[in-house]
Parts: structure tokens; C-alpha cells; sequence
């Protein structure tokens, strides 16, 4: 079968093809022939091993696992001892590890049936970016509120709009001037082009929830946004080489004034939301974007798209 993988960390020139056996599943896992792969903003750090700090957990010379790719959507062909949950023929969604390959072996436990009639290409986009969007809004009654996205026009920014939109919330989303048609008709009420139009521009003592997801806005700009109780959370941004977001995150703390405050987003990917967020698609609630589809033989094109940063959605390769 084909994967695609990097012996040394680089761009997605680094990423190529290779023919290897096809694995067989293990106690507790299935072999998935892949459908669709959605490829997130993590594929590309763990792929350029930046910022540096990613290194000292994912190898610190060459990426430990050669593999790209964490969300898949496939078929499953071969089913491992002790997995009663599924079975040969079953269409899946969920996160696994060297995901951009012909098949690939998961555990089951981290993977949800899909609904007949559901896309695999679409239901590719929700596992890394709806678990984070999910993440991003948890904790509150959205019902009623203000909800400003900060860089809504990606993979997370794009799921978390709906979300909020789905919930009740009045959305305002921060995007690049070419996402602005798509947000609105996502359901956000207002949508600004951050070229033109700072943060600091927006209402201040506004909004109950700010997901910042570009990760570029000053604390205190953020904050001066929200009304009394209002939480910030903090989502991306590439922040520095070596440390990344994290000095930022640590600033966070000392950051809350007034009742307002941040929440750093630490997502991880799990099956149960995953299937939430499948439902969510199958009712039509939730319509990921695909701004393109790339062929599993063009796989590291997608990735050098999504390394440039303009995304407006997802871009998913397809088997
Ligand atoms: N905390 C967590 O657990 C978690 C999980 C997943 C992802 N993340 C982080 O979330 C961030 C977004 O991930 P993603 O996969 O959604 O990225 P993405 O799809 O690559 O997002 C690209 C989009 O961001 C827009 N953008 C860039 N700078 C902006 C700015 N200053 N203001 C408004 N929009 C801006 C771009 O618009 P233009 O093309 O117009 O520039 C583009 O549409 C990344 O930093 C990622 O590391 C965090």
C-alpha cells in the first residue's frame, strides 16, 4: 500500500510516497481502507517540528512517527481480536496517527460509525477541528450570549461558528475578506476582515465569550472586548520558534481582570463528541467547508496548501 511519510522534519516537499506492506490490526484495533483524510494545522507543526519544543515529545533529531495525518474516514477491511463494536464493512470516522496512506490500523475505540449518506470527505473534517471547536465553546449557555471568533475562517474557525451559531449564540467572526460570504452563510451575524478592521475596533464590554483562534491579538485587547464574566479562550497561534504559545498561555493567568479571564484550549480528540458532531452532519446542522479535495497521489499538495496558513476551511485528500 502507499504512505505518505518524512524521514527528516521540513516542509511538505520532506513528505513523499512510499510503498510498504499493508499492516494487519491488532487486539483491539481495525484495518481502515481510507476515504478521506482532512489535514489540520498539528499535521504541519508535527511535520516542520515547529516550534522546537514539539521536538523534545515527537523526536528530537527526525519525527518519531513518520506518518502525516491524524483525522480518517474510511471503510473497515479487517477487524482485530476482542473488538465487538465493529465489523468488516462498516463505514468510520475518527483520529489515528500516519493517517494519509491507503489503509491504516486504529484502535476502535477511536472511531464512530457514519450514518448512511454521509460524505466521508465531510465527516473527515470533524474529529481534530470539531473536537477543538467543541472544546473551544464548552462550559457555557450559549443560548442568548456574544460570541466573538478570532480567526474563524480555517478548519477550527469554521466548525466553531456553526457550533456557537447552532447554539443560540449572536456570532461575530474575524476572517480573512475571502471567508466573509462563507461565515455569514454559517450563521455568524456579523463578520469582519481583520485587514481592514482591528480587534480593537470591535465593541468593547460586549461579548461573553472570545475564541481566539489566530492566536496574534494582545491580551488585553482581547479582554477589553468581554463584559464582566466574560472568559477568553485561547485556541492557536504559532507563537515563538522554540516555545510556541506558551509563553503566552503562562501570561493568561496573570492576565484576568475585572472578571474577565482566559481559558487556555487543550483538545483532545474523542470518539463520543466525534459522534456528536457526526449527528450534527447527518441533520445538516453542521456543513464543514472544503475549500479542496486532493488526491490521495497528490497527498503532500495538501499539505504545502494548508502549510501556507489561507485556508479558508478544510482542504481533505481523498482516496
Ligand atoms: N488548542 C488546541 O487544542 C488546538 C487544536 C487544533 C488547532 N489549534 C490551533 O488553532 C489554530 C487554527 O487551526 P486551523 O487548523 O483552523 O488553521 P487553518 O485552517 O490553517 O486556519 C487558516 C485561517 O486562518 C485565517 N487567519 C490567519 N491569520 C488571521 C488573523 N490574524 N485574523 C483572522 N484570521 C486569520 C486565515 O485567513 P487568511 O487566509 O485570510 O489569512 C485562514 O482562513 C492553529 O494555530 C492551531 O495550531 C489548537
Amino acid at each position: 500500500m502507499t504512505v505518505w511519510r518524512q524521514d527528516r522534519y521540513g516542509t511538505a516537499a520532506t513528505v513523499t510516497s512510499r510503498a510498504v506492506p499493508t499492516p494487519a490490526p491488532g487486539p483491539g484495533e481495525v484495518l481502515v481502507r481510507t476515504e478521506a483524510v482532512s489535514i489540520n494545522s498539528g499535521d504541519i507543526h508535527l511535520m516542520q517540528g515547529s516550534p522546537r519544543m514539539v521536538r523534545l515529545f515527537f523526536g528530537i533529531r527526525r519525527p518519531r512517527v513518520r506518518g502525516r495525518g491524524m483525522d480518517l474516514a474510511g471503510v473497515v477491511v479487517a477487524v482485530g481480536t476482542g473488538v465487538d463494536a465493529l465489523a468488516v464493512g462498516d463505514r468510520v470516522v475518527g483520529a489515528g496517527t500516519e493517517t494519509l496512506a491507503e489503509h491504516v490500523v486504529v484502535a476502535a475505540s477511536a472511531l464512530t460509525v457514519l450514518p448512511d449518506g454521509v460524505d466521508p470527505a465531510d465527516a473527515a473534517c470533524l474529529p481534530v477541528a470539531g473536537n477543538t471547536a467543541v472544546v473551544a465553546l464548552a462550559g457555557r449557555d450559549l443560548a442568548g450570549s456574544r460570541v466573538l471568533v478570532v480567526g474563524a475562517g480555517g478548519g477550527v474557525g469554521t466548525l466553531t461558528v456553526q457550533l456557537a451559531a447552532a447554539r443560540g449564540a449572536e456570532v461575530w467572526a474575524t476572517c480573512g475578506a475571502r471567508a466573509e460570504a462563507t461565515l455569514a452563510g454559517l450563521g455568524a451575524a456579523h463578520t469582519v476582515d481583520y485587514r481592514t478592521v482591528p480587534v480593537s475596533d470591535l465593541p468593547r464590554d460586549h461579548f461573553d465569550l472570545v475564541v481566539d483562534i489566530a492566536g496574534l491579538t494582545p491580551l488585553p485587547m482581547l479582554r477589553e472586548r468581554l463584559r464582566a464574566g466574560g472568559v477568553v479562550a485561547l485556541v492557536g497561534g504559532e507563537g515563538g520558534a522554540i516555545l510556541g504559545p506558551i509563553p503566552r498561555l503562562v501570561r493568561s493567568v496573570f492576565a484576568r481582570r475585572r472578571g474577565r479571564r482566559f481559558r487556555p484550549v487543550t483538545a483532545t480528540t474523542k470518539s463520543a463528541v466525534t459522534a456528536e458532531l457526526v449527528d450534527l452532519l447527518d441533520r445538516g446542522i453542521l456543513t464543514p467547508v472544503i475549500q479542496r479535495r486532493v488526491p490521495l497521489t497528490d497527498a503532500a499538495a495538501a499539505l504545502a496548501h494548508v502549510e501556507e496558513g489561507h485556508t479558508v476551511g478544510k482542504v481533505v485528500v481523498v482516496a
